[in-house]
């Protein structure tokens, strides 16, 4: 089929030119001498208008052009002397490939709210909203890799079937190819030596152990796939199934991992600028959730930094009544975060150095003992975007950490042996996809940037 996209038509060089374009009809507008209908391809932000002379065989077709239907249209592309459009379609023919009822079509011309359109996953990218978040994100993975690719870092493709909890937080989803009705038992105990990999395996969550031993081989390096988490968070923040960005950086430590986060960032909202104006335009109008200009000017702001210590400082002496209590030694809650970014900083902090007892068992432990060198970026309104660290390279102070904190070694000899041959600092940090696109976008709710959603009791598409 010789179709022209919406996104390639609106051009002065098509003007005079017959052209083919399929898409959706938006609306349909009719009065003696012409008709009208609006249609969209999913390719742009804009829609096409098209002009249907009543004398045009076209003419005979639009009774069944109600909102929603599938078309092909044949025409000629013509300035518009019309407001509201530079340019649009007069059509000689139409072919309908599928109805859509209008008594039954649910996305009819009014608006409709973010929580009706999340109950039509399968119909909500017709819309102008989630049209333009796709291809936002669709841009931003793009950006992704052309990021890292500029820098020479080497894209590795890291398991989604795994033995380790990475994050050793235990929300594992597990997986097995036995019938769970019937689980084999030995000592009244599931026995796994008889599943599929004759052991205990899970949808990773992170894909940074392997990423290390690639990083360990190849340099610099870095995964983006998707992570899964058995949390039970139902919050505007969490999904159990999403995206991940994991860069990996030999002969690095916790500095190079903030300047690489921070590179990233910015080189992530200067592109969706460029390349997303009219959908991020959209939104802000839309919203009023996002400021284009905001993010111009972010694209340029060096990231405050700041302390664990000095951060729990800020809260202790804070005005705000937060419904956690805020001791050294306990976890930034959410609210804490905003407070940070949006009341303190009043834009992007990287926060450092976090009690060694509420992170992983990867992290550099620092001189004092009692610290690791993390970081993790906090934006306004999303909180934690980043999160990262440079890893504990020496042998003797991981198989220390790991024994304390209770993880067995057993399964991880592979990753204690990047530490007996060979070892050198390295660090990274993971960027969650959905909270980016999140950021980018200003929609309040994480299930509104991924096109099906996986959270608590939420599976439907
Ligand atoms: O801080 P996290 O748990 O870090 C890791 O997984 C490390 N292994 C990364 C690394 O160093 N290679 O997660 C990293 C980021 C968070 O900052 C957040 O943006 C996102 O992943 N994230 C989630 N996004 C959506 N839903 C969830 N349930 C998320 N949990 C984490």
């Amino acid at each position: 089929m010789e179709r022209i996209l919406i996104k390639d038509v609106l051009s002065e060089s098509y003007i005079g030119k017959p052209v083919t374009v399929c898409g959706w009809v938006r609306s349909r507008r009719e009065s003696k001498e012409f008709a009208f209908l609006v249609l969209s391809d999913g390719s742009a932000q804009e829609t096409l208008q098209l002009v249907i002379p009543g004398e045009a065989s076209a003419f005979r077709q639009l009774h069944r052009c109600n909102t929603g239907t599938a078309v092909k249209v044949n025409g000629v592309l013509k300035e518009s002397p019309a407001k509201g459009q530079k340019y649009e379609m007069e059509v000689s023919e139409i072919e309908v490939f599928g109805e859509a009822d209008p008594e039954k079509y649910p996305l009819q011309k009014k608006g409709h709210t973010l929580e009706f359109l999340r109950e039509i996953g399968h119909l909500r990218p017709r819309t102008n909203t989630f049209g333009a978040i796709f291809r936002l994100r669709n841009i931003l993975a793009d950006s992704v890799h052309e990021f890292f690719r500029s820098r020479g870092f080497i894209w590795v493709h890291t398991p989604i079937i795994t033995s380790s909890d990475c994050e050793g937080a235990g929300e594992l989803f597990a997986v097995t190819s036995l019938d769970i009705e019937n689980f084999p038992k030995k000592n009244d105990r599931a026995d796994f030596s008889e599943d599929f990999f004759g052991k205990r395996a899970y949808l990773t969550v992170s894909g940074q152990l392997e990423a290390e031993f690639l990083a360990m081989s190849l340099g610099n390096v870095y995964t983006f796939g998707p992570t899964f988490r058995a949390e039970n968070s139902n919050t505007t923040r969490h999904l159990s199934e999403f995206w991940m960005i994991e860069p990996e950086m030999a002969f690095a430590d916790l500095e190079d991992d903030m300047k690489l986060a921070e590179d990233f960032f910015r080189f992530l909202c200067r592109e969706v600028l460029a390349k997303g104006g009219k959908e991020l335009a959209f939104l802000e109008s839309q919203y009023k959730k996002i400021s284009v200009d905001d993010l111009g000017r972010l694209a340029d702001t060096t990231f405050a930094r700041m302390s664990y210590t000095d951060a729990i400082k800020e809260l202790k002496i804070a005005k705000e009544k937060f419904e956690f209590p805020v001791e050294w030694g306990t976890d930034l809650q959410s609210e804490h975060e905003r407070y940070l970014t949006d009341k303190v900083i009043k834009g992007p902090v990287i926060v450092t150095n976090y009690p060694k007892k509420i992170k992983a068992f990867y992290m550099r432990m620092n001189d004092d003992g009692e610290t690791v060198a993390a970081m993790d970026v906090l934006v306004p309104k999303v909180g934690e975007i980043i999160g990262g660290s440079q890893r504990e390279e020496r042998l003797d102070v991981l198989e220390g950490r790991m024994k304390q904190i209770g993880i067995p070694t057993e399964n991880l000899q592979w990753y204690l042996d990047l530490r007996r041959f060979g070892s050198a600092p390295h660090a990274g940090f993971g960027l969650g996809f959905e909270r980016l696109v999140q950021y980018i976008t200003g929609m309040t709710n994480i299930r509104d940037v991924i096109p099906c959603p996986r959270a608590p009791r939420e599976i439907a598409f």
